[in-house]
């Protein structure tokens, strides 16, 4: 799931839905474009890589590299394969659809499991403005 570019100029927050709430993982304007971050997610500390498109949608997916197993999907680079915008893993080069998660280059993992990428629903909100005194 994604949301569009908001404005620069305002404070938004990128929040995750955990299962049980939506929950602010960290602010919008700490995401480079093209770049991702790693947060913890939900009671099980999850590890979820947060990604900005250049064109400023927001993805949220499994850190985990089914391929090797490291928690190194939130250093990939991003890019495309025709139209669909992908990540780039650190690790074995493959390349998984920023949108569903799924790999487009092997069909499963070398433990035999689906080579796919759990997809966090993901959006970003106009932050709760702080008392200042
Ligand atoms: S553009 Fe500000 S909350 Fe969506």
């Amino acid at each position: 799931m994604s949301e569009a570019n908001p404005p620069e100029n305002a404070e938004h927050t990128v929040e995750i839905d955990d299962g049980r709430a939506w929950t602010p993982v960290c602010r919008y304007q700490d995401l480079l474009p093209g770049r991702g971050v790693a947060v913890l997610v939900g009671p099980q500390d999850e590890q979820v890589a947060v990604f900005r498109e250049r064109g400023g949608a927001v993805h949220a997916l499994a850190n985990r590299d089914p391929f090797s197993g490291a928690h190194v999907i939130s250093r990939g680079l991003l890019g495309s394969r025709g139209s669909v915008p992908v990540v780039i893993s650190p690790m074995l080069k493959q390349a998984f659809d920023l949108r569903t998660g799924r790999c487009l280059d092997e069909d499963h993992a070398p433990d035999g499991a689906t080579a796919h990428l759990r997809v966090w629903p993901v959006r970003v909100v106009a932050a709760t403005l702080a008392e200042v005194c």
